[in-house]
């Protein structure tokens, strides 16, 4: 099986995303925290950022779990609702957390019903940045909405700082721009989502997630290109 690395991850030809995760699931595991900034300790840093009180917790994005054994640990009776949209990863997933209460749904979270406050937490790891601005917003009113008064949506993501690249907002047009280009070379539609990653600065994701209602986001945890942002209801 052919490995990928942050530059592979933009190869040319497109492939659908759920395609794209579905044939890896069974390296994901490996590849995925060799590649990214922080590595494991991405994931398990997330458990501190829940609220103590965090009974109920909703993952767009959940892949095969990475992020929540440092949530079980913390938070051993967690009830957790998992979505994704490749169904190999959420296999690996049940075998890995066979005694916990998780309620998977294999679906893209474009089209699930998250239904209005009936979370305390919810989450994203690793998933956003395969999505464009307007898209993006959309999802960020219903994440919001599905969570219960005072709850937190905590994501953590392939973003660009402002800190670390002078160019940030150049570098961001230019992949939504080579995205287009490569869809339109290969006569592929906005119906499907294809893999090719498309990071957003921090201050457009701060921006998107603010103009979808949250009342405050903040910077939380920073290292490399991964960046977790905390968002209040
Ligand atoms: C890089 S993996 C991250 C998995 C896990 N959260 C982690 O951090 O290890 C991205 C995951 O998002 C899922 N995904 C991407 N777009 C999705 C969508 N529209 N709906 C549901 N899941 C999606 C993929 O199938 C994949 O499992």
């Amino acid at each position: 099986m052919e490995k990928w690395n942050s530059e592979t991850l933009r190869t040319n030809p497109l492939v659908e995303i759920g395609e794209f995760f579905n044939s890896r699931a069974d390296i994901y595991n490996e590849v995925h925290v060799e590649n990214i900034g922080g590595g494991m300790e991405s994931k398990n840093i997330i458990a501190s950022l829940l609220p103590e009180n965090t009974e109920t917790l909703i993952d767009f994005g959940v892949g095969t779990g990475l992020e929540l054994a440092g949530i079980f640990k913390r938070f051993p009776c967690i009830k957790v609702t998992g979505v994704d949209i490749a169904g190999n990863m959420l296999e690996k997933l049940k075998n890995t957390y066979p005694d916990k209460s998780i309620n998977l749904f294999c679906e893209s979270y474009f089209n699930f019903d998250f239904g209005v406050s009936c979370f305390d937490s919810a989450l994203s790891v690793m998933t956003m940045h395969h999505y464009d601005h307007k898209t993006k917003t959309a999802l960020y009113e219903k994440v919001r909405s599905c969570l219960k008064e005072n709850g937190v949506y905590i994501e953590c993501d392939y973003m660009l700082s402002e800190n670390d690249y002078e160019n940030a907002q150049e570098l961001e047009d230019f992949y939504f721009s080579e995205y287009k280009r490569l869809m339109e070379e290969q006569g592929l539609t906005g119906d499907s989502y294809y893999h090719y990653d498309t990071p957003c600065t921090v201050k457009n994701q701060i921006r998107l997630l603010t103009e979808a209602g949250f009342s405050s986001v903040s910077e939380v945890w920073h290292t490399g290109n991964t960046i977790i942002l905390a968002a209040n209801k």
